[in-house]
C-alpha cells in the first residue's frame, strides 16, 4: 500500500515553494505530494530556473519526515531519492542512467532529472525533508536548460505522466523503506556504483581552477572525494566543483 496523498494542481509557480509555504501554515502529513504538469517558475539548485514546457513533464515536491535519521546522515535522503529515480528510468528501458553528484540524474552526458532537497532540522532532530523533483518526460525541445534530455528524446516514445508519477512514487517508497530498515550499506554502494565518471581521470573546475582528478567516492556528509593528479585527496562541496562535460 502506497501512502501518498497527492495534491494535483493544474498550474503553479513552483511545487517546492507551495509545499514549503503551505506546510508552515497547515502542517502536512508525511507523504504529501504536490504535483503539477505546468510549473511557471520552477526553482533549480542555487537560484537556477527549472525549465519545463507545459503538460510535458513530471514535476512534484514530496514531504518526508525522516525523524529516525540523525541530521548528520541527511545525505542518505539524497542518495535514496536518486536511486529511486534511476530505478524508475531503468524500468522504462533507459540505458546508461547515472547519478551526477550529488543528485542530478543523467542519461549518458545529458541531464534528464533535477532534484532539490531542502531539509529542516529542529533542535538536534531531523524533522522534515522537502524533496522537489523535475523529470523531463515528453519534452522534445529545450530553450535554455544546459545539456538536457528527456525520456522521449532517449526512447522516441510518449509516456503517460500520471502513470509515470505513480511509478516514481512507488520506487521512492521502496527505497525509503530500505532506509528505514537500515539497509545503509546497500544504498550507499548502489549510489556509488551509479556515480557518473567514478574512477575516471577527468578535468574539473575546482575553486575556480582547472584540475585533473578522479572521483573516488562520497563521504557520509555528501562531500565528493576526488584524487587529484598529484595524489592529493580533495573533499569538496557542491559550490566548489564544476564538471566539464
Ligand atoms: C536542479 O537544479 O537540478 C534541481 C531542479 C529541481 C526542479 C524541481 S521541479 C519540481 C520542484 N519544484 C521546483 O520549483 N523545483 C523542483
Amino acid at each position: 500500500m502506497k501512502p501518498f496523498n497527492i495534491i494535483k494542481l493544474s498550474e503553479i509557480p513552483s511545487t517546492q515553494t507551495f509545499l514549503l509555504q503551505e506546510d508552515e501554515r497547515k502542517v502536512f502529513d508525511e507523504y504529501t505530494v504536490v504535483y503539477t504538469n505546468n510549473q511557471t517558475h520552477g526553482r533549480g539548485q542555487e537560484k537556477h530556473i527549472w525549465e519545463s514546457e507545459k503538460e510535458k513533464n513530471v514535476l512534484f515536491s514530496l514531504l518526508l519526515k525522516p525523524t529516525f535519521l540523525d541530521p548528520s546522515n541527511q545525505f542518505l535522503i539524497t542518495q535514496m531519492i536518486s536511486l529511486a529515480i534511476v530505478d524508475t528510468l531503468q524500468s522504462y528501458g533507459l540505458e546508461d542512467v547515472k547519478i551526477k553528484w550529488p543528485n542530478d540524474i543523467y542519461v549518458k552526458y545529458a541531464k534528464i532529472c533535477g532534484v532539490l532537497v531542502q531539509n529542516k532540522i529542529t533542535g538536534l532532530e531531523f524533522s522534515n525533508s522537502y524533496i522537489g523533483i523535475g523529470i523531463n518526460v515528453n519534452q522534445k525541445k529545450f530553450l535554455f536548460a544546459p545539456n538536457p534530455t528527456s525520456m522521449f528524446l532517449e526512447t522516441g516514445k510518449e509516456t503517460d505522466l500520471d502513470i509515470f508519477l505513480s511509478d516514481v512514487l512507488h520506487n521512492i517508497y521502496k527505497r525509503y523503506l530500505q532506509l528505514k530498515e537500515d539497509e545503509l550499506e546497500r544504498l550507499q554502494s548502489e549510489y556509488l556504483s551509479l556515480l557518473l565518471f567514478k574512477e575516471e581521470r577527468r578535468k574539473y573546475i575546482y575553486k575556480g581552477k582547472e584540475i585533473e582528478a578522479k572521483i573516488l567516492g562520497v563521504n557520509r556528509f555528501g562531500h565528493l572525494i576526488l584524487e587529484s593528479d598529484d595524489t592529493v585527496v580533495i573533499q569538496c562541496e557542491l559550490r566548489e566543483l564544476q564538471f566539464i562535460l
